[in-house]
């Protein structure tokens, strides 16, 4: 038997205990593991197996890292195979998450026992795949075809009680979970408990309405964002009903075998990765002190600031929001019982979670009242000297080891921390908006940030549900900086003859969850409008914001007065293209002297994506990011770049650094100015035949 897999009997009940950390991910050694204890109890004198597992969780899937790989004997179905055939009753029993491959082992089992904190679920689709060792066959004969659907095309976990309920699990132990799975293979024994086999239950297709697989192709489809595995999710489960067991177990396996060989899959498994690798800080050591976070405080408590208090408040932090005055104050505190209020309306939360939630968030104008907090994040106007004037006065009241952090999109770190007089504790913490939904964290680092307050925030940004990223000091850090390129490339794409709905359904054809052009109508045009106005726009290319400056001066803001590049539908929202605007284009590229032709969706997929590319590159080679891989990151959980193409690095990855090269040099030379000069480290890449996935592994 391998190490990672034990086997003894206690009992009389043969215990497969499995020990595979981290997670006991289902690689070749715990399937050969499991295969021979399998077997080596059907020969000795035990009247049940229980199928257990070590450290924090239950088999969390498959062995992610194995994918690409050639795949190694036993493979998964032969071990589901033995246990599902065993001659004794075989129990699993769940605790942590038995995810994937690993509740489709349970599937497998004959009975599934777990204790209440534990979840279940087939997150594959996260990952580009489809549940690929009977999971689409198993699931819907004991939970129904439409919760199955639910359930694999979500990918959600759901937590042991619901689970039982729904009869995925068919006992909750309390206490030791191994000596309670004992006990429950012991009553089965001598109850003479049939050995329940999943796969012998037959799916009446009189049940499914008619219609039905077509109505969820369409409805997962259309949220797919680029995706295949949602659509052949479908085609499992259609086979589910309409083919024998083993038939529709092959024809499992062939989508997943389509599917797990996919760009789509392998983009989404390299954000899986990416995700966990950005947390971690190169050349901090792991035994780096943290500080102890059990207070938090916010300044300002506008927009962004009531949504950071949410975040602390939802993990059980305890929060104060300072502001300038009680009113302020007052108006911060609504605004945040009104977005629990929506939460709770949408069945999300209930009323005492938003009671505990909201008794966590204390207000004040005073700031001895936040002199003992552990960390305390600035969020006011966008300001520096007013960011520099209450730093200071932080530092004169906040205790030592404080850690000071703003949360400014484009403001020098360092500045700030300047003007403290302990530099070390302070960094920049930049949310995205609506703080309390936007997964993504930047961890900005000044020149003089502490590594020990550095590993304190990444740890703290986990605890409130934030995927961390890191970034040097630069206007815009990461993400934004990057994004000037992509707006840019959007408008001059309407001046050379494309229509505002083009640009944008050809972006969202490609996976963004928003087209650059109807992001500007619901970010407000007036935004940009007023930041020009205030720094002065000579000697800007007046180009890229013309039409954007003419919707504002006709009092057209965007989605907040009901019109801006669409007219939008008072009720639903819906945008509508307007040809008053598309006449406006047509005027101003006049103006410009542009002559307008039709440019197809490669050009603008390349227009609007390259120049991300193309800066993404300048700042790894700056030192800004980390890893080509945390630009991903940044990407994927803050703007909503497709996990399916996983990052923009990758994306290129994907179409070719040569290719991409050639084709900037190709704008360059088309469009002129220094807008398109190509990065020098993605014309390194290009011409060595590299990647970025290498320069990365070169630099982990
Ligand atoms: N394979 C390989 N490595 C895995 C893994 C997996 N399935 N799941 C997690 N890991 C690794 C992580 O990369 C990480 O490694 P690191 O420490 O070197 O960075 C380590 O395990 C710990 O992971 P987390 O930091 O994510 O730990 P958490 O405690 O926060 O979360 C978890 C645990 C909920 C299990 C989470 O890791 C997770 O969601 N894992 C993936 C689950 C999944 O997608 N399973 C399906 C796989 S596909 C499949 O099963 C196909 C089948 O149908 C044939
Ligand atoms: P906002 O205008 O909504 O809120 C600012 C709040 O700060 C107001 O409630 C104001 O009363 C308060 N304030 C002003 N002076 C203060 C003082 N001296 N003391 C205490 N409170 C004071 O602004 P928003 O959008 O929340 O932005 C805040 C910061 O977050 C800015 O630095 C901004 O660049 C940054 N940011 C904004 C994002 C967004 O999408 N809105 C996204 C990421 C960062």
């Amino acid at each position: 038997m391998s190490q990672a897999v034990s086997y003894s009997i206690q009992d009389r009940v043969g215990v497969i205990s499995v020990n595979s950390p981290p997670v006991n991910a289902l690689s070749q050694p715990v399937r050969e593991g499991i295969l021979d204890a399998v077997r080596q109890a059907q020969r000795d004198d035990s009247e049940a197996i229980v199928l257990h597992c070590q450290g924090r969780t239950f088999i969390a899937g498959a062995d992610i890292t194995e994918f690409g790989k050639p795949p190694r004997e036993p493979h998964l179905p032969t071990v589901l195979g033995a246990l599902e055939n065993s001659s004794k009753p075989v129990i699993a029993a769940i605790h942590g998450t038995a995810l994937g491959g690993g509740f489709e082992v349970a599937l497998a089992c004959h009975y599934r026992c777990a204790i209440a904190s534990a979840k279940v679920g087939l997150p594959e689709v996260k990952l580009g795949l489809l549940p690929g060792a009977g999971g689409t066959q198993r699931l819907p004969r004991i939970a129904g075809v439409k919760a199955a659907l639910d359930i694999i095309t979500s990918g959600n976990p759901v937590a042991a009680g619901k689970a039982h309920d729904m009869g995925l699990v068919n006992e909750i132990i309390e206490g030791d979970l191994l000596e309670g799975a004992i006990r429950y293979a012991r009553e089965l024994v001598e109850s003479g408990a049939p050995l329940k086999r999943i796969r012998d239950i037959v799916i009446d297709p009189a049940t499914i309405e008619p219609g039905f697989f077509e109505q969820a192709r369409k409805r997962v489809n259309a949220r797919a964002r680029g995706q295949i595995a949602p659509d052949r999710i479908v085609s499992c489960l259609e086979a589910a009903v309409e083919l024998p067991i083993d038939q529709a177990l092959e024809r499992e396996r062939e989508l997943f075998r389509e599917l797990v060989t996919s760009p789509e899959s392998a983009a989404m498994r390299h954000i899986f990765f990416a995700e966990r690798q950005a947390a971690k800080i190169k050349g901090l050591p792991k035994n780096t002190p943290e500080r102890e976070i059990g207070k938090a405080a916010i300044i300002g408590g506008g927009t962004m600031g009531g949504g950071i208090a949410m975040c602390f408040a939802n993990a059980g932090i305890p929060v104060t929001l300072l502001e300038i005055s009680d009113g302020a104050l007052d108006r911060g505190m609504k605004i945040i019982r009104k977005n629990y209020g929506i939460t709770v309306k949408r069945g999300k939360l209930g009323e005492d979670d938003v009671k505990r939630r909201m008794g966590l968030i204390a207000g004040t104008t005073d700031y001895a009242e936040i002199a003992d907090a552990d960390i305390v994040i600035e969020a006011v106007f966008e300001n520096l000297e007013l960011k520099k004037e209450i730093f200071a006065k932080l530092d004169a009241t906040c205790k030592p080891e404080a850690i000071l952090a703003t949360n400014t999109s484009y403001q020098d770190v360092d500045a700030i921390a300047a003007a403290t007089s302990r530099p070390e504790d302070v960094l920049g913490t930049h949310f995205f908006s609506p703080a309390n939904v936007m997964r993504l964290l930047e961890v900005v680092r000044g020149e003089k940030t502490a590594d020990d307050a550095l590993a304190t925030v990444m740890k703290l940004g986990k605890r409130i549900g934030k995927v961390c990223a890191l970034s040097g000091v630069c206007y815009g850090f990461i993400g934004n900086r990057m994004l000037g390129g992509y707006g840019r490339e959007a408008q001059l794409l309407l001046l050379e003859g494309c229509t505002p709905q083009q640009v944008d359904s050809t972006l969202e054809r490609f996976g963004m969850a928003m087209g650059p052009v109807a992001m500007g109508d619901l970010a407000g045009l007036d935004v940009g409008y007023k930041a020009r106005q205030s720094r002065g726009t000579a000697g800007d290319d007046p180009r890229p914001y013309a039409v954007s400056t003419r919707l504002v001066e006709s009092g057209r803001h965007g989605q907040k007065t009901g019109a801006g590049f669409y007219r939008y539908d008072s009720e639903t929202r819906k945008r509508i293209p307007d040809p008053e605007v598309e006449a406006m284009i047509r005027e101003e590229a006049e103006k410009f002297g542009i002559e307008r032709r039709e440019i197809d969706a490669d050009e603008i997929i390349a227009r609007c994506l390259y120049p991300l590319v193309n800066e993404g590159a300048k700042i790894l080679k700056e030192g800004i990011a980390q890893r080509a891989s945390d630009i991903d990151v940044v990407y994927v959980f803050g703007y909503a770049f497709p996990a399916a193409k996983g990052g923009p690095m990758c994306y290129a990855d994907q179409v070719g650094l040569k290719e991409v090269y050639e084709r900037i040099c190709g704008f360059q030379e088309q469009h002129g100015g220094k807008n398109w000069a190509p990065a020098e480290l993605l014309r390194e890449l290009a011409e060595s035949g590299g990647s970025f996935a290498e320069w990365d592994r070169g630099r982990v």
